[in-house]
């Protein structure tokens, strides 16, 4: 997902406040509601994850959002029906799957659901279904088990509102030629499919979608695949168009995007990939979409040679919206974008429009291989997922555009920006518990500037330290490993240190040993050189440094610190590593000459200096900058200020 922190501090921190307060409220609901139902509260359909015992194959979705409201109700609404394919791990006569805010249809026995056997076994009796609202599922008892290793179908129909609140499938307005159009468009991620369709809405629980969409003649409908033709047809008297696309890949729900609008195109071919930018057909004719166009072609062919795996999919379309909740959505093949951050006026926009457009669209593409692909296996690594994202969006961008020195950025726009917020001591670290994220308020959580900045500057670190041909080697196993499938970030730890034994990389440890303080604790160190004695040390930076870390760290905020130096205007090839609290670098004593550290901030860490030290590369500023590097010269400013305050 595209991050919308760019946009506005206030309106982020306008919705970090909301989220915070529904989350509270949503706890509190559930403390005092599991609190009252006593001995039920373990109950498997009051638990928010899914038991494993059913895994879905496939689902074949019919949806049929109405552009207009009903007379009667007033409402936008969408009906739609649903078979999904299930096999059984272990027999059980429970079935649970997620529905969130659906009205079911009853079948002719009464039912709301109907389940078939997939061979020549019938399949159990239906107990009793109900909806649980808390936890969001369709709850299906059985008069008998389910067995193990058989195949199933369960089948619905339903009714869910086409409303205006940017989840699920919902309605995104706006003003052309005088007249109100609508799109009806979706946003999935990270828990609204079940709000769309009844689903096992978890990303482990990958599937196969066949998706068929039911729109008025003269709309254009999109899914991840590719159409693969539209049939004229009559439901209650209402001339349709019902168009059918090509299977997706087996994917999780979060990825899926469903699409009805009136929207204008353009296309073009990078290889075999069909690629095609929608918007509304006013800022298509002003050749808004030019540049996301001109763009998107280099910017998969970048990603496929950094992976070395080709694109997975036939078609790339990416469309602007009106109404989007965050900066942009990586669905798998149909990439939504709020639609400041797709389009580009150049009448209009500023540089940093374009520079955005170029970034964001990067961002969104490097998850097409990792996120899509291969994919984390639940929300508590979600930082591995966006930083990961985050940072390459940079060197894809840099790939389109070489002549702007976009790289350069990460450091002011992440590294600096979530300094910041992570020297606090309310900070948290980049990947938390897996029992600790389980209600859709927590999940929603995880989308902050830790994950996504964080995230991207200590991945950049990894890059650098273990060099970036090793990085794209173990990245590139890593994906083939698991493609299709899902994984945890130690299994990326493991391919990289495959990747170093490969090459003979030197390093101090493991790859994970030499990561988990960095993301397994909060915070960062302040490196402190003194050039009189050889000194070097680390602490914990707070900005407050009166504050009380009341959460323990195994790690005893310490971290294995990879430092990249220069002494007398040269840059010293090997990186030194700080492995303790303190050390002794000899090296690092100077006679007239100056020290700097963390060579193009690709350490997360800050650095302090003797004060010797400090009133050298102060003289050398003055007289010739230029023997500092451009990056170093950003971080003496702000270290500076951040050390004195
Ligand atoms: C699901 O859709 C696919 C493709 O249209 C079709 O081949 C298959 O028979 C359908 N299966 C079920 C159970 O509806
Ligand atoms: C509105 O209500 C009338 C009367 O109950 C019904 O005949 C009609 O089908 C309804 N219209 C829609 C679009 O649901
Ligand atoms: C679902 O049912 C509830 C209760 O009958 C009703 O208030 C709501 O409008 C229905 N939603 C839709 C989309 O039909
Ligand atoms: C763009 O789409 C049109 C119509 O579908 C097609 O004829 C044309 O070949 C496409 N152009 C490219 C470059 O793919
Ligand atoms: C897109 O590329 C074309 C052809 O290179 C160029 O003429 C045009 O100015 C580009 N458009 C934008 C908005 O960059
Ligand atoms: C990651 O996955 C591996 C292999 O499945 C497992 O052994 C390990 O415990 C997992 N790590 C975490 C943190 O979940
Ligand atoms: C930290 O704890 C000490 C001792 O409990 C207390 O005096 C001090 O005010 C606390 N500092 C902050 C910033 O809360
Ligand atoms: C530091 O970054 C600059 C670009 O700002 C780059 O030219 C230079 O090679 C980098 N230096 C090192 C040691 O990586
Ligand atoms: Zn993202």
């Amino acid at each position: 997902m595209g991050k919308r922190f760019k946009v506005s501090w206030l309106c982020v921190l306008c919705v970090v406040l909301a989220l915070v307060s529904v989350a509270t409220i949503v706890t509190l609901w559930t403390i005092a509601f599991t609190g009252g139902k006593g001995g039920d509260v373990t109950a498997p359909w009051d638990r928010y994850r899914l038991p494993t015992a059913l895994i879905p194959e496939f689902y074949n979705i019919t949806l049929w959002p109405r552009l207009m409201p009903n007379p009667n109700s007033s409402l936008y609404i969408f009906t739609g029906w649903s078979t999904v394919q299930f096999e059984c791990r272990e027999a059980t006569d429970l079935i649970l799957i997620h529905s969130n805010k659906l009205n079911y249809t009853e079948m002719k026995d009464g039912h709301l659901v109907r389940l078939t056997a997939g061979g020549a076994e019938s399949a159990p009796i239906i107990k009793s279904v109900w909806l649980q609202l808390e936890t969001q599922y369709l709850v299906i008892q059985l008069r008998s088990k389910l067995t193990s290793g058989q195949k199933y179908q369960l089948y619905t129909e339903f009714t869910g509102e086409l409303a205006d609140d940017l989840a699920g499938f919902y309605r995104s307005e706006y003003e052309e030629d005088g007249g109100r159009k609508i799109v009806a468009t979706s946003q999935m991620h990270p828990t609204h499919a079940r709000k769309t369709f009844p689903c096992f809405d978890e990303p482990a629980m990958k599937a196969v979608f066949h998706i068929t969409l039911l729109h008025p003649p003269g709309t254009i409908a999109l899914s991840n695949g590719m159409e693969t033709g539209s049939a004229a047809i009559t439901i209650d008297g209402q001339a349709l168009l019902q168009t059918r696309f090509e299977e997706t890949k087996k994917m999780s729900t979060y990825l899926l995007a469903i699409i009805v609008s009136d929207y204008a195109h353009l296309n073009t071919t990078q290889g075999n990939i069909q690629i095609r930018i929608w918007a509304r057909r006013k800022t298509i004719e002003q050749g808004q979409g030019n540049y996301a166009l001109n763009v998107t072609g280099p910017i998969l062919d970048f990603f496929q040679s950094y992976y070395d795996i080709s694109y997975p999919l036939r078609k790339s379309d990416q469309i602007a919206l009106p109404d989007f909740y965050f900066g942009a959505m990586e669905n798998w093949g149909l990439v939504t974008y709020r639609e400041t951050n797709l389009l580009y006026d150049p009448e209009t926009s500023s540089n940093s429009n374009k520079e955005t457009t170029a970034t964001i669209i990067a961002h969104e593409l490097a998850h097409m291989w990792f996120g899509n692909l291969v994919t984390l296996r639940w929300w508590n690594e979600v930082w591995l997922n966006e930083g990961f994202a985050s940072y390459v969006s940079y060197l894809g961008a840099d790939f389109a555009e070489p002549d702007w020195n976009v790289k350069d950025l990460i450091v002011l726009d992440d590294v600096h920006k979530v300094f910041a917020v992570d020297a606090l001591a309310s900070s948290h670290p980049l990947t938390s518990e897996e029992d600790s994220i389980t209600l859709p308020g927590q999940i929603m959580e995880q989308f902050d500037t830790i994950s996504y900045s964080k995230g991207a500057a200590v991945l950049r670190m990894l890059s650098d330290f273990l060099s970036e041909s090793v990085f794209r080697q173990g990245l590139s196993s890593y994906l083939r490993d698991f493609s299709y499938a899902n994984t945890n970030g130690s299994s990326l730890w493991n391919h990289l240190q495959m990747a170093v034994k490969d090459n003979n990389v030197a390093l101090p440890d493991q790859v994970d040993a030499i990561m988990n303080p960095w993301v397994l604790q909060m915070g960062f160190p302040v490196v402190t050189i003194d050039t009189s004695t050889g000194k070097v040390s680390q602490k914990h930076f707070l900005l407050d440094p009166e504050s009380n870390i009341t959460v323990q760290s195994p790690y005893r905020y310490e971290w294995v610190i990879p430092v990249r130096w220069m002494k007398d205007g040269d840059i010293c090839e090997d990186i030194w590593w700080l492995m303790e609290k303190e050390a002794l670098n000899v090296d690092m004593r100077t006679g007239p000459s100056w020290v700097l550290a963390n060579i193009n901030v690709t350490g997360y860490y800050r650095v302090n200096y003797d004060l010797g030290n400090w009133e050298r590369l102060f003289s050398q500023l003055s007289t010739d900058h230029q023997a500092i590097p451009l990056i170093n010269r950003a971080q003496l400013v702000d270290d500076a200020f951040n050390l004195a305050r």
